[in-house]
């Protein structure tokens, strides 16, 4: 974690141009570490982000009986037996995806316990679709002080059916229906790719899951898990936030490892800002300003739409844009905490509920300004690049959860930014 004194000084107003390469995503690597609870073997996860919030999950499960050895961007973990259920409070409030204990723990020892988890503050987070899941599948589930109890002898195989495609939620739900007995089908599952990804994971760990990457998942439970040597895909979101960096400034940015058929919707709207983008899997994605940017309207809705994670950073880009921009946020009720921060940046920017109306293009004056949590400091960066003279950007402990090596990738892509 970064001391708190710590900030990133950007001198912006300078386009970005070049190649940068993403790590491995962030959710997907959190999702895939959680799944080294599900086996007794070593799982081995490659190209996994030299992040923060990694480190924390990688302790959680350390207290859980599990060895964890992280060596650059290589995970090792292995978990031959499950010593606590019961994960500390105070290490589960770090973060959301804490609450991935739960579907494995629940699986291999029968009972979980945890307290309702941390992680950014971007709206109302509910859980049910967890506890729907668990119950489905034959666990009680139980509010003990201020913990969330499941148990469970055994689990059974069941149809579920999810009020909401709760990222998360499908992943933990699918953790636990892998080893439970028979066949469950899970209807309204997430989609997104980093769902999709863990699926796969589980199969080459020996799970029998079919029509990931769709919204009905079915599975096949098996009584074990082995171990697998697997690796974690490209970041959607972090190649998302550097091609709306190029956008801002008027670039040429090309995110090398970027895979096209994870990114239609951000790909559309560049496309449709005027930026000329070509997309392909072997060179990746590039996005080239010819001209001005136009205004568009966005919406942030589950996968495939646009991603709500690249809602701040597209919006940062739209006071580039000529015209009135729009961004109608449809999965959290309080994204828009940026909107504060990019005002002091100079935004003309108005907020009705949960949508975003951006006037531009408007030239963007350096300025003090708060990372308020991971994409709202992805878009103060992005801002920060966009805008003349000199910007300072505190609370970039947010930043360090979620990109790995932020300054460095801005800095080959020409960017003036260094963290003090
Ligand atoms: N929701 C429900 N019921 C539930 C759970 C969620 O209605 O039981 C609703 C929430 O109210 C919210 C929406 O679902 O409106 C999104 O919540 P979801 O459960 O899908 O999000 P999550 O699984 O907690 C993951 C990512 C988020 C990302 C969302 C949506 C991780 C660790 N987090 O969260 O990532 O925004 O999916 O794609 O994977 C980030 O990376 O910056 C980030 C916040």
């Amino acid at each position: 974690m970064s001391p708190v004194e710590e900030c990133f000084v950007i001198a912006g107003g300078r386009p970005l141009r070049g190649d940068v390469t993403v790590s491995g995503s962030k959710n997907a690597a959190l999702y895939a570490v959680a799944a080294g609870l599900l086996t007794a073997d070593t799982l081995t996860l490659r190209d996994v982000p030299a992040i923060d919030d990694i480190e924390e999950l990688a302790e959680i499960l350390r207290g859980l009986g599990s060895r964890v050895e992280i060596e650059g961007e290589t995970v090792r973990i292995s978990t031959p037996t499950i010593t606590s259920t019961a994960p500390p409070a105070e290490q589960v409030m770090r973060l959301r995806a804490s609450f991935l204990v739960m579907g494995p723990l629940l699986a291999r020892a029968h009972e979980a316990e945890c307290v309702p988890p941390g992680g950014d503050v971007i709206g109302s987070r509910p859980l049910d679709v967890h506890f729907v899941g668990f119950r489905m599948l034959g666990a009680a589930v139980s509010r003990r002080g201020a913990n969330w109890r499941a148990e469970a002898s055994r689990l059974r195989g069941a149809r579920i059916f999810f009020d909401y495609p709760s990222v998360l939620g499908t992943v933990n739900v699918l953790f636990a229906a892998v080893l439970a007995e028979g066949h469950s089908t899970i209807v309204n599952a997430a989609p997104e790719p980093e769902v999709a990804m863990a699926a796969d994971l589980l199969n080459a760990m020996g799970a029998k899951v079919t029509g990931h990457g769709t919204p009905i998942i079915e599975v096949d439970g098996v009584a074990s898990l082995h171990g697998a040597d697997f690796a974690v895909i490209p970041d959607r979101l972090e190649a998302g936030t550097y091609l709306l960096a190029g956008a801002a400034t008027g670039g040429d940015v090309r995110v090398t490892n970027a895979v096209p058929g994870h990114m239609d919707s951000l790909i559309a709207k560049l496309r449709e800002m005027g930026l000329t983008v070509q997309a392909d899997d072997a060179t990746g994605i590039r996005a080239t300003a010819t001209g001005p940017l136009q205004a568009v309207q966005v919406q942030a809705v589950p996968y495939p739409g646009f991603a709500t994670d690249l809602h701040p950073q597209m919006a940062a880009a739209m006071t580039q844009a000529q015209g009135n921009s729009l961004v109608h946020e449809r999965v959290y009720d309080n994204r828009t905490l940026y909107v504060n921060e990019l005002r002091k940046l100079g935004a003309r920017m108005i907020t009705a509920a949960d949508t975003v109306i951006i006037e531009g293009p408007t030239p963007l004056v350096g300025s003090a300004v708060r990372a308020l949590d991971i994409r709202a400091g992805a878009a103060v960066v992005v801002a920060g690049l966009a805008a003349t003279g000199e910007t300072t950007v505190h609370g970039i402990g947010h930043l360090d959860r979620g990109y790995a090596g932020l300054e460095d990738r801005l800095r080959a892509l020409g960017a003036a930014i260094e963290r003090r």
